[in-house]
């Protein structure tokens, strides 16, 4: 991290000397930092410093980015204290830890904040400043101009376990775990994320590479110190961890990489195509009714032998059930589309149950197949995706399906942060996409599903699980109810 973040300021035209454990370590750092960009095309002038108290008498902003340590970087921000003018400004690039502590440790906590840059330094553009309790407001305005002489997108938000991305992103971590641990493969969880919600990795393959362990430590401390259900670190994960599956560098983790095979390659094994059969597409007309038929509009067609899409809109109802068997007992080709649980016991077993999703100009689904819960996939649905030609997934009756448990409980989580003055909505966007490539922030999802829809589901999940990780932010009950 620290030779990608002075490649950026030497690059943006700063004076920039690096200094590692040692002479040598500082020696070949610089080297490789000037080697490393020159071979990217994007030469840089960076020097080994001489000594740390030859630095700290030099420079005007002293970045520290050594090993995610407290008991390290505590010492030496000390250190730097005791060497450093009372000018000098002290930024920690710490991804985890409290930079009111190490604003402590350095003694002048009005002098030091956080700059948590996003890996590699050099292609991310979000950097979040963060604003200790005691940071002064124009020791954080010039950071925040810095950030973007660097051409870098600073977001800015106050100290809290994981900041924001990894805040916002660890309920979601949390999810795809718990969707695990209740059957779903962890492939179609992430094949899922990526059709349904166009995440560029799925959650699991992301844990995968971070790591099981240094994922399962972050959970910890943010569970520890915000003592709410939501940080739970999952049981599964412990379990993987104890049994040395960490993930990709240890070959096993949510995926097997034993065999020399990508999750990239198991996820495309669980995505079906259902192409039309010859001739077959025009003579199937598509009729779309029940609460959620706005958002399938573009699904409507007429044809000869009709499929009805009875959509719930985020919650089923007595009036969409008596709709459903209604239809059924006249003999129609019913699919209902739906992520609400509650349809198990409920749906006739001739008619199919599926979510639909419709990203770019394609439609993805969800499939329900579940032996075990009496739920196979009746023809009905072979008809409705053939008709639209979508691209699926099957996935067993878990409540509230995949695609709408990851991202309500990422925008839940947003709110959250929204509601405790983080961050602003906007920043929060800001910060998922450019420090996740998530196609739309939290609250862009939140607007397009709305967020009577997300409350209602989440009610929901809160209800059949009793899990307290569902339970929604005062902000986003005021925001469903209209009075924010
Ligand atoms: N790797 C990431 O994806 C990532 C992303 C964002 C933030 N961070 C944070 O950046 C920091 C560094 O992480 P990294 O992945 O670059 O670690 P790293 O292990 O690759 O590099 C740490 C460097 O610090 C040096 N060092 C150790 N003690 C030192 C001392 N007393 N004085 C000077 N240098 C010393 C080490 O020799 C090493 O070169 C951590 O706080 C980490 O949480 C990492």
């Amino acid at each position: 991290m620290g030779r990608g973040i002075a490649r950026r300021f030497a690059a943006a035209g700063a004076q920039v000397a690096v200094l590692d454990a040692d002479v040598d370590a500082t020696a070949r750092g610089a080297a490789l930092t000037v080697e490393e960009a020159e071979r990217d095309g994007a030469p840089v002038e960076v020097e080994p410093a001489a000594g740390l108290e030859a630095l700290v008498a030099d420079v005007d902003v002293l970045i520290e980015a050594v090993l995610e340590d407290l008991a390290l970087k505590t010492e030496l921000l000390s250190t730097i204290g005791a060497l450093a003018s009372e000018r000098l400004v002290v930024a920690t690039n710490t991804s985890s830890l409290s930079v009111d502590s190490l604003g402590q440790a350095y003694g002048r906590p009005d002098r030091l904040l956080g700059l948590h840059f996003f890996n590699p330094p050099t292609r991310m553009r979000l950097v979040e400043v963060v604003a200790g309790t005691r940071t002064a407001p124009e020791v954080v305005r010039e950071a925040m101009a810095w950030v973007e002489q660097l051409g870098q997108v600073p977001v800015r938000c106050i100290d809290t376990p994981n900041f924001v991305v990894n805040r916002v992103c660890r309920p979601l971590y949390h999810e795809s775990a718990m969707l695990v641990s209740a059957g779903v493969p962890a492939a179609a969880v992430d094949a899922v994320a990526r059709a349904a919600l166009g995440h560029r990795l799925g959650p699991l393959e992301l844990v995968d590479r971070i790591g099981l362990h240094t994922h399962l430590v972050s959970s910890e401390s943010a569970y520890a110190e915000l003592a709410d259900a939501r940080y739970a670190p999952v049981p599964l994960v412990r379990r993987l961890v104890r049994a040395g599956a960490l993930g990709l560098r240890t070959g096993r983790g949510f995926y097997d990489y034993s065999d020399g095979r990508k999750p990239r390659e198991a996820q495309a094994d669980v995505v079906q195509t259902a192409a039309p059969e010859s001739g077959a597409s025009e003579s199937v007309g598509i009729e779309v009714v029940g609460a959620g038929a706005a958002r399938l509009a573009g699904l409507a067609r007429s044809g000869a032998e009709p499929v009805t899409v009875v959509s719930d809109g985020g919650g089923l109802d007595d009036e969409h059930e008596s709709l459903v068997s209604g239809l059924v007992a006249e003999g129609r080709a019913v699919v209902v589309d739906s992520s609400d649980a509650a349809w198990l016991p409920r749906l006739p077993d001739a008619a199919g149950w599926v979510r639909l999703h419709h990203r770019g100009d394609a439609w993805f689904a969800e499939r329900v197949v579940d032996e075990v819960a009496s739920r196979p996939a009746p023809p009905t649905t072979d008809v409705l995706l053939r008709a639209c030609e979508a691209t699926y997934v099957d996935v067993p009756a878990v409540p509230g399906l995949v695609a709408d448990r990851l991202a309500d409980c990422l925008v839940n989580e947003a709110t959250w942060v929204v509601q405790e003055g983080v961050a602003t909505p906007g920043d929060v966007d800001v910060a998922l996409r450019l420090g996740m490539n998530h196609p739309q922030g939290p609250f862009e999802l939140l607007d397009r599903a709305g967020s009577r829809t997300v409350l209602r589901r989440l009610c929901a999940m809160q209800a059949v699980s009793g899990d307290a990780r569902y339970r929604p932010s005062a902000l986003l009950r005021r925001m469903a109810a209209g009075t924010r």
